[in-house]
């Protein structure tokens, strides 16, 4: 079979189980790399001035966004800082949020800095509406956010988001960075799982 996943195949000695769990592939990363170098021109845009560039810090949000952060940076040619938060919103294997927990951070001194805040996917805004407020009261120059995926609801539609990456279905969606009970992050695509693989966490997401 030609394809995403038939080429994910030529690395089965290191994805190994991981492939047969695959539904299908919503994003492929060549889609993902092009997307992402449009992305990184835009924020480096937006963040040089008449002056010159402006200085940023960007947060991933752990650990989701780790893979974004690795990506988008290299290809900004922009003086920057890195800070960390982690947060929590589908612990194990939820399928759902259960609502965003701040487990912990390391931001350094960001009182007057340019933030670019990244995360994996924009679902129902709670990490977002956390996050956002939180490093607004450190006293930043100003707060941006860049998301990869969005997932097609209101709830996500409405959430202030400066940069998106791609409009994604309302599915469940792990790869490049995003996971199932903490798996398939190094998953190079954005793919749906099976539903014999999501369905041993149906208590958790009844
Ligand atoms: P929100 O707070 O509901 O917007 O969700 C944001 C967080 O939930 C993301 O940072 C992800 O960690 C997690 N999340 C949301 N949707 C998915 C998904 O489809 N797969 C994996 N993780 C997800
Ligand atoms: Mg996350």
């Amino acid at each position: 079979m030609a394809g995403p996943i038939s080429r994910l195949a030529a690395f089965s000695d290191t994805f190994g189980q991981m492939l047969d769990d695959i539904d299908r592939v919503l994003v492929t990363r060549e889609q993902i790399a092009q997307r992402i170098q449009e992305l990184a021109r835009q924020i480096t845009d937006d963040h040089t001035t008449a002056e010159g560039e402006t200085e940023i810090t960007l947060v991933p949000i752990l650990t989701g966004a780790m893979v974004l952060a690795a990506d988008l940076m290299r290809h900004m040619p922009v003086r920057m800082k890195i800070g960390l938060m982690t947060v929590s919103s589908y612990p194990g294997k939820s399928l759902r949020t259960q609502g965003s927990n701040v487990l912990g951070s390391q931001l350094g001194d960001i009182h007057g800095r340019h933030i670019l805040l990244l995360d994996d996917i924009l679902d129902s805004g709670g990490t977002l509406r956390k996050v956002v407020p939180l490093l607004k009261e450190m006293g930043p120059a100003s707060v941006k956010v860049c998301v990869l995926l969005r997932k097609d609801r209101s709830v996500a539609k409405e959430t202030p988001c400066d940069y998106v990456g791609f409009d994604i279905p309302d599915e469940f969606v792990v790869g490049y960075g995003l996971d199932f009970d903490d798996y398939y992050r190094n998953l190079p695509e954005i793919v749906t799982l099976k539903k014999a693989v999501t369905a041993t966490a149906a208590s958790l997401n009844g």
